[in-house]
């Protein structure tokens, strides 16, 4: 008898992405008003989108019934102006999701191995998986990337390395030189991708200059994303720089028209909106500070943060502390699915929303 399709084996072995718990579906479980629900669990940006972005979308909404440029040519040269390059260095993605989805497809097949850090972003791991690529993860030394130990796992069969600044789920950094000396450790047949996915909310001084690593380093990938400091997560609007051979090789898989009409306008608008991004960091790291003030008082470790978001130890009960905020319409992020069963992750939101947090979950944890 048949058994209908039959997917690939190493697709039907992936696990599938765990997203943060969308505000309707939590209103529908625990029968809360959508309107009274705070939802701190995917790192997005409470302030909203800025207005730079919402006028150039506005303006672009009465073009829709025409296809987007599929060259994204007006984003790219205005990332292209952002990062000192000019525009065959960039190209666009639907959200950087897509762009570690391409470049993984570009160069990973069965028989090739893509390294990553443990604790790190989980699109890495299904990217490999979905090609077929041997997954090497390698152990976090005190939960931060070790990039020694990455650089060791690196092999004749090493396609594909994703390392993350600062990294999502804990929020610690890399140093820069470290950084630098990595990449520069990395055979030209490895494609070193950095993701900056957070770096607006690094202390400015500590942000490295990566375009000037792709410009030295034909096997680096920098990507970002407007979905977090620029608060256009839902429009999907990402990129990446390379140099022009790279992009070249990626454009040819890349879908046509692939990111939308509204994300190109909206993110050209406000690249360079630079008193939103300043606005964006104060508020995070008042927020950030606020949050480890609370957690400091009730005794809990968590990890200093250089992202959006702050990964506290919970302990045992992480899943029922989880429960008991959902019922009081706060949603957080479990990181069981990220190694960290006894963590919980929880993204800097306004400071009416940081509180309303802070007191279920003092009262959760003191009870
Ligand atoms: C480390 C990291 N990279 C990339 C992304 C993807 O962002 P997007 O596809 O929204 O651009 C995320 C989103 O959570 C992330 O945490």
């Amino acid at each position: 008898m048949t058994q209908g399709f039959q997917a690939k084996t190493y697709i039907s072995a992936i696990e599938p992405y765990v997203a943060g718990k969308p505000i309707e579906e939590t209103a529908r479980e625990y029968g809360l008003d959508v309107n009274d629900i705070v939802k701190l669990a995917s790192n997005e940006n409470p302030l909203g989108m800025p207005e730079s972005a919402k006028k150039a979308m506005i303006e672009a909404a009465i073009g829709c019934e025409r296809y987007p440029d599929g060259n994204a040519r007006l984003f790219r040269d205005a990332v292209a102006r952002y990062c000192g390059v000019t525009s065959d260095w960039v190209i666009a993605g639907n959200g950087s999701d897509e762009l570690l989805g391409l470049i993984a497809r570009l160069v990973l097949e069965p028989g090739t191995k893509c390294v990553y850090s443990q604790y790190s972003f989980s699109v890495y791991a299904l990217s490999a998986q979905e090609n077929g690529a041997e997954c090497v993860e390698v152990p976090a030394k005190d939960f931060a990337v070790d990039l020694d130990g990455i650089a060791a796992a690196i092999d004749e069969k090493t396609r594909l390395v994703f390392i993350t600044n600062p990294n999502n789920p804990t929020g610690l950094i890399l140093d820069k030189q470290a950084i630098e000396r990595f990449i520069a450790s990395v055979p030209e047949y490895c494609v070193v991708v950095l993701d900056e996915a957070y770096i607006h909310y690094m202390a400015p001084e500590d942000r490295p200059n990566s375009i000037e690593w792709v410009r030295r380093y034909p096997n680096l990938m920098v990507t970002r994303t407007f979905s977090k400091a620029y608060g256009l997560a839902g429009l999907r609007a990402g990129y990446a720089v390379a140099q022009p051979a790279l992009i070249e090789m990626l454009n040819r898989i890349r879908p046509p028209f692939n990111m939308n009409l509204l994300a190109q306008a909206a993110a050209a608008g406000c690249i360079d909106d630079a008193a939103f991004l300043d606005r964006v960091y104060a508020m995070n790291r008042e927020g950030v500070e606020y949050l480890q003030k609370g957690f400091d008082e009730l005794g809990l470790r968590y990890l200093p943060t250089w992202g959006n978001f702050i990964l506290v130890e919970v302990g045992e009960n992480a899943r029922q502390i989880n429960q008991e905020l959902l019922r009081r319409g706060v949603i957080v992020r479990p990181v069981n699915s990220y190694g960290l069963p006894t963590w919980l992750r929880v993204s800097v939101g306004k400071a009416s929303e940081n509180e309303r947090f802070f007191q279920a979950f003092a009262e959760i944890i003191k009870a």
